[in-house]
């Protein structure tokens, strides 16, 4: 659907809705989000807004830029306000114990957005709606063997270090690694999701690795690092998508956008609508009682050149 087709469909929602049971019935959601480091990241929360709207909901947005302490201050401060459910995008993984356990006791249901976390007790939150990201870098790696026959020499632009989907994505493709020994991993480190470190970063590689001659790919945790990165193999001389090989993880408009121009040859497609999944799962439960999967799975999907002008149109007003 596109954009505009989503707004309308959002207000007709809306304008079907009789007022008053609307305003008894509200829910209100606090949603902590990470931030705005990256493409997707905005396009999520753009979402959110849309499908909160959609639904009549009251979704109040904290963002944390980029710091777990303002996640859990904001949670706190959730509890506080006696909302009825708070959504998370955890920043990383660990150091969500005592909080959740805060929101658990305060009979607050808790549901992750796009990013898991590591906990003994997962009772501490309802479910989560995120992607299987180990085979978003298997998928990403895949695609690597077939375009280069398995022998390639690959620099890796690493997510935020702790952060699941960095952890996971990094998992996903050494695994392709370790069944490929002609394929090897030359340098690795974390762009921090960003396009500036990501251009930042592969700028030091290519320096490291003969003005990137030894380079035959770059493989990005997202798009926002793999268009910094581009940029940096622009200004080295050489072309990226031909002399170093470009693939990365999200699907936002400006990697389709670069493929169009022969300058990336994949990406593996995030969804950004997390949210709407989450408040299905929410409403059913406090509605009906029902209980969600632990785990609500997104559909990944790996797309190259060949329909990147369509893409970039379809996506371009939705980000
Ligand atoms: O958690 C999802 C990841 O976070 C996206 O791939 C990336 O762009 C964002 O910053």
């Amino acid at each position: 659907m596109t954009f505009h087709r989503i707004v309308a469909a959002a207000a007709l929602a809306v304008a079907t809705v009789t007022a008053p049971a609307l305003a008894a019935d509200k829910l209100v959601v606090g949603f902590s989000q990470i931030g705005s480091e990256s493409g997707w990241r905005a396009a999520e929360t753009k979402v959110a807004k849309m499908e909160a709207e959609k639904r009549g909901i009251d979704l109040r947005i904290s963002d944390a830029q980029q710091k777990e302490e303002n996640q859990i201050k904001a949670v706190r401060s959730f509890i506080a306000q006696g909302v009825d459910a708070i959504f998370i995008a955890p920043v990383v993984a660990t150091g969500w114990e005592s909080v959740l356990k805060e929101a658990k006791d305060a009979k607050i249901p808790v549901i992750l957005l796009d990013r898991g976390i590591d906990v003994k007790d997962d009772s501490l939150y309802l479910t989560v709606v995120r992607s299987d990201a180990v085979y978003e870098g298997q998928a990403a790696g895949d695609w690597l063997v077939k375009a280069t026959k398995g022998k390639c020499n690959v620099v890796e632009l690493q997510g935020t270090v702790g952060a699941s989907v960095a952890i996971d994505r990094k998992k996903g493709f050494d695994k392709v690694v370790a069944e490929n020994p002609q394929m090897k991993i030359i340098r690795t480190q974390s762009g921090d999701f960003t396009r500036a470190k990501g251009k930042e970063v592969m700028e030091s590689f290519i320096k490291a690795e003969n003005g990137g001659k030894n380079i035959c790919a770059m493989y990005a945790h997202n798009d926002d690092m793999a268009i910094g990165g581009i940029q940096a193999i622009k200004e080295s001389g050489l072309k990226p998508g031909k002399d170093i090989l470009v693939v990365s993880i999200d699907g936002v408009p400006d990697i389709f956008n670069a493929m169009a121009e022969g300058e990336a040859n994949a990406t593996v497609e995030l969804t950004p609508n997390m949210a709407g999944p989450a408040f299905d799962a929410l409403v059913a439960f406090k509605t009906g009682g029902k209980v969600p999967p632990k785990w609500i799975k997104t559909e990944t999907k790996l797309y190259q050149p060949d329909v990147a002008k369509s893409e970039y149109q379809r996506r371009k007003d939705l980000y």
